[in-house]
């Protein structure tokens, strides 16, 4: 018996249909995986709306200003000396070019500010 010239490209076709479909199942059981790390601590939410101020700064200052306030672009927020409503006015009005206003939401300005203006 001749074999068609065609059933290699078959087996590979199919061959290439069935790694996808491996693959996503896959991607679906690492997705549940990285889920389940993140609720494992200790019921720290991750993605949910920032609503106080360390929140906000983990998910909005943290890469210009540092995970130890040590600061990277921007400036060290420790002992800034700067009063609350100073902060505040940063917060609202951004200060020179590096840093941006309007980062935080208007009814969190207040709590951020007294927060920032208290880190040692
Ligand atoms: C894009 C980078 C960037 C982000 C994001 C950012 N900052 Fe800044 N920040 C800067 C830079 C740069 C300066 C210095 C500006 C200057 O003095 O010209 C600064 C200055 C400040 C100052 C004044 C510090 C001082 O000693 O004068 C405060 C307070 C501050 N930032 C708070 C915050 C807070 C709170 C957030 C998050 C809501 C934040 N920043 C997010 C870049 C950033």
């Amino acid at each position: 018996m001749k074999r068609n010239p065609v059933i290699p490209y078959i087996i590979i076709f199919v061959f290439g249909i069935v790694l996808v479909f491996f693959l996503s199942f896959k991607g679906l059981g690492d997705m549940k995986e990285i889920a389940k790390e993140g609720e494992g601590k200790g019921g720290e939410k991750t993605e949910v709306a920032a609503s106080n101020p360390e929140d906000i700064y983990k998910s909005t200052c943290i890469g210009c200003h540092g995970d130890q306030y040590q600061g990277v672009v921007g400036p060290p927020l420790k002992n800034t000396g700067l009063s609350k409503d100073e902060v505040k006015d940063i917060l609202n009005n951004g200060k020179g070019t590096g840093m941006p206003k309007g980062l935080v939401p208007a009814e969190q300005v207040d709590a951020m500010a007294e927060w920032v203006s208290k880190i040692k």
